[in-house]
């Protein structure tokens, strides 16, 4: 296991801190990769920390994480509502991947409930603020350690 992940984030997630934050809170993208690093050092994990507002981009590192990662975060942002181009490339990747909110996405506005990756992720995490990020790493830590490998579901216990 080289417990290398993936945390890829999506559209304006750049302007974190900045960007309405009310609703996404005062946390910047550096603060939350810092944040992040130190979580996952605590989990034996190696983090590659990458963000796009470009969704071709997006699909690029989708396709680094797998072939160059144990396991992937998505937070793909407004993508998440939009793009098939992400959800096939998530489709495509042979990893854990875990998808992720800052918000709950279903308890704003109606068009944000369609969500074009639920059903070809490995699991998801949303409504926990910047915390969530902390409960993804444990999530990915935990499956890589039970030799969980692929995009395929968990098994209930
Ligand atoms: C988001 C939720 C999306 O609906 C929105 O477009 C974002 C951020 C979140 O983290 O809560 O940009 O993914």
């Amino acid at each position: 296991m080289t417990g290398r992940v993936f945390v890829i984030g999506g559209p304006n997630l750049g302007r974190l801190g900045k960007r309405q934050p009310e609703i996404y809170g005062d946390t910047s993208w550096s603060e939350l990769e810092s944040l992040c690093r130190g979580w996952a050092a605590d989990l034996g994990l190696e983090l590659e920390f990458l963000q796009s507002d470009l969704e071709g981009e997006l699909v690029r590192m989708i396709h680094g994480a797998g072939d160059g990662a144990e396991g992937l975060i998505l937070n793909a942002a407004a993508y998440t509502h939009t793009s098939v181009a992400i959800r096939d490339a998530v489709a495509a990747v042979d990893i854990p991947v875990v998808e992720i909110h800052l918000t709950n996405p279903d308890a704003r506005e109606s068009f944000r409930r369609k969500n074009l990756l639920a059903d070809v992720v490995t699991a998801g995490i949303r409504g926990f603020g910047i915390d969530g990020y902390r409960l993804a790493l444990v999530g990915i830590a935990a499956l890589l350690r039970a030799g969980h490998a692929g995009n395929g579901k968990i098994n209930p216990g």
